[in-house]
């Protein structure tokens, strides 16, 4: 009887670690490089709200924002070795990956609106960037929209000769250090997360970024003049590591793809407003002065420029700009 009940007991506590090892939620770690006040900061917080109520808890997000777990470059890395589970960056930064067709949508004055963008990211054109990540070991969920990047420095950008000789932060994409060139600046990656003290310290003069990004990260603080020249757009993959998304059971995958669905939805749908609001916010602190382009200031970035639409071929290659082309129903050089 003894034995019996030691067997028993035994039997228990060996049993306890696997029973509770079952009942421990699958963690998704989502890093992010921006405020959580912002559209991909808030799609992310829904993206987890959304998550742990379809799966009843089985499944725990964990959103990093703010480069808090990781930095622009180390972030992809990450992921690949499994540290971390889910992204959101920039489509600018795929290119040390080895995978730069993405930069295709870096071009200036690509898409002419909102509604041009999400519909080229719809089609055919997201489809085609996404599966060039497979051979990564990445997994393509959604894209998320940011808007349209403004322009500063510490004098006003009004005429391509204004960007003579300026150091322009960037994010990554060729064809953003292309279009600078053109401009005459000199531009040079840097992690999101220094931009703030770069910009402070002189180290760059200028850079470009989105509404919501200068407000959240006090980039407006640090640079007398900001043009809103909407010149190129910012736009996020939603990224996942490809063996921990195929090795997830398929009824859990499958509430996490509605959740991503529906936070997709609602990040997009905000992005304008966030973006519009985020400019106010700019404006009324009256710590920079914003400037506007005429139609002719902007014809003169743009025919300045140009040239890195006949450059961008022989970086991102002939196919990627022939989609884009069609989708967009516009000619690339
Ligand atoms: C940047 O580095 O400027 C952007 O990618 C930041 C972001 O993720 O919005």
């Amino acid at each position: 009887m003894r034995k019996l009940i030691l067997a028993t007991v035994a039997a228990v506590f060996m049993m306890a670690p696997a029973a509770a090892l079952a009942d421990e939620p699958i963690v998704i770690k989502f890093s992010h490089v921006v405020a959580a006040d912002t559209p991909k900061g808030k799609g992310a917080l829904k993206f987890k709200e959304l998550a742990e109520k379809y799966t009843n808890g089985k499944v725990k997000v964990e959103v990093y924002p703010n480069s808090s777990l990781y930095k622009d470059k180390e972030e992809i890395e990450a992921l690949q070795l499994g540290s971390v589970q889910m992204l959101a960056p920039s489509t600018s930064k795929f290119a040390p990956l080895g995978v730069k067709e993405f930069e295709a949508l870096d071009l200036p004055w690509l898409f002419k609106d909102d509604e041009t963008y999400a519909k080229a990211m719809k089609g055919p054109v997201g489809q085609y960037l996404f599966k060039k990540l497979e051979v990564k070991g990445i997994t393509g969920l959604a894209y998320w929209d940011n808007g349209f990047h403004m322009m500063s420095a510490n004098r006003p950008l009004i005429k391509p000769a204004d960007f003579q000789g300026l150091k322009i932060r960037i994010s990554g994409s060729k064809i953003a250090d292309q279009y600078f060139r053109n401009l005459g600046s000199i531009p040079q990656i840097m992690a999101f997360s220094e931009v703030y003290s770069a910009l402070q310290t002189g180290v760059v003069d200028g850079c470009e970024n989105t509404p919501s990004n200068y407000l959240t990260q006090k980039f407006y603080e640090v640079q007398k003049d900001i043009t809103v020249s909407y010149h190129a757009h910012l736009q996020y993959a939603v990224i996942v590591n490809s063996k921990f998304w195929s090795g997830l059971p398929p009824d859990i995958r499958s509430e996490l793809e509605k959740a991503m669905a529906e936070a997709t939805d609602y990040t997009n749908s905000i992005a304008r407003k966030e973006n519009e609001d985020a400019l106010a916010a700019i404006k009324a602190s009256g710590k920079t002065t914003l400037h506007y382009l005429t139609d002719d200031d902007r014809k003169a970035w743009q025919t300045a420029m140009q040239p890195t639409y006949k450059w961008a071929k022989g970086r991102v290659g002939q196919e990627v700009l022939d989609l884009i082309s069609k989708e967009l129903d516009v000619k690339m050089n």
